[in-house]
């Protein structure tokens, strides 16, 4: 399966911190939002990865994640030149996704949870079409909103309605099978100009391949569009690394956990950046005898 970070977008709900820097540039906590996508899908056991981002910041990308070597991974990047929707990154993507099928998710959501792991690995093994995840939240008019059954099965998405039916927002990981490609490629733009993704998954849920799994709860969905999610996601992040001394989206450590890079190539990305809590970190986790891999 391939990945594809979207982290395009002009980050406008963010200014001024966008004024100068891309919005999946910046830190949540002690590391910048795009590990924290590019950790889910390292975790869903993803090795080829692409991050389209506005073309103002593309060089910025690659500066930070280079080719995904160090990782074991390998990541290329395109430049969307306007926010044309999320799914043109699944226009944008044709090439690169070839005859694969493909994982996208946004580059400003994070997902953290027990069990994550499992839940991606299941989802991946039973795809048959689109699977979807799901989360409760307060304000579902934000987001595209899913009405399920009793039984969970998933019988309508509505993109940001006035009046939900439910409170389950759709957050923003999407997995498909290959038919996606054609999919997105014949979408028409909604009234605001864009590709929606709400429209492919509608087309699967036309044909009946549509799944969404719900994140329950004590589950963390974030997304980082306002300043006060912004610093909030930053306050977890630090609350959970503070307490229990475990790094969340240490994208090294679930390279090393996922078999990707040796102890010996932890160590040495610790060691350049040794001066740091995250790079002590690293040479922390790589110097341990046994290192447990993602279970
Ligand atoms: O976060 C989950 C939600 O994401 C879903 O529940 C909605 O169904 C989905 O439409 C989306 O809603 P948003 O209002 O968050 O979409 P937004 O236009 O803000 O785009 C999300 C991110 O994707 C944002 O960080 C910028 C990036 N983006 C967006 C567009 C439209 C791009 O990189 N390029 C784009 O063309």
């Amino acid at each position: 399966m391939k990945g594809i970070i979207l982290a395009g977008g002009s980050g406008t709900r963010l200014r001024p911190l966008t004024g100068a820097l891309s919005k999946q540039l910046l830190p949540v906590y002690d590391k910048p939002m795009i590990y924290y996508p590019l950790s889910v899908l390292m975790l869903a056991g993803i090795r080829d990865v692409l991050v389209i981002s506005s073309r103002a910041h593309a060089e910025l990308y690659e500066e930070l994640l280079g080719d995904g070597s160090r990782l074991g991974i390998r990541i290329a990047y395109d430049e969307q030149p306007e926010p044309r929707g999320i799914a043109d990154a699944l226009v944008m993507g044709a090439d690169f996704v070839g005859d694969d099928r493909v994982a996208l998710i946004l580059g400003d959501n994070i997902f953290h949870g027990p069990g994550f792991s499992a839940i991606l690995r299941d989802s991946i093994e039973r795809l048959d079409g689109c699977a979807l995840f799901g989360y409760a939240v307060h304000d579902p008019q934000r987001y595209g909103v899913a009405t399920v059954d009793a039984s969970g099965r998933l019988l309508a998405i509505e993109e940001k309605p006035a009046a939900p039916r439910s409170r389950l927002a759709v957050t923003g990981l999407y997995l498909y099978d290959n038919d996606v490609l054609g999919i997105a490629k014949n979408l028409s733009p909604s009234a605001r100009g864009e590709l929606e993704i709400t429209d492919v998954n509608l087309a699967y849920l036309a044909q009946g391949r549509a799944r969404l799994t719900e994140l329950g709860r004590g589950f963390a969905w974030l997304d980082m569009g306002t300043h006060d999610s912004l610093l909030q996601a930053g306050q977890y992040v630090q609350l959970l690394e503070q307490r229990q001394g475990e790094w969340v989206a240490c994208v090294e450590e679930i390279a090393l956990r996922m078999g990707f890079i040796s102890a010996d190539a932890c160590l040495r990305l610790g060691e350049e950046m040794a001066n740091s809590a995250y790079g002590k970190y690293l040479m922390e986790i790589a110097s341990r005898h046994a290192v447990a891999p993602v279970g």
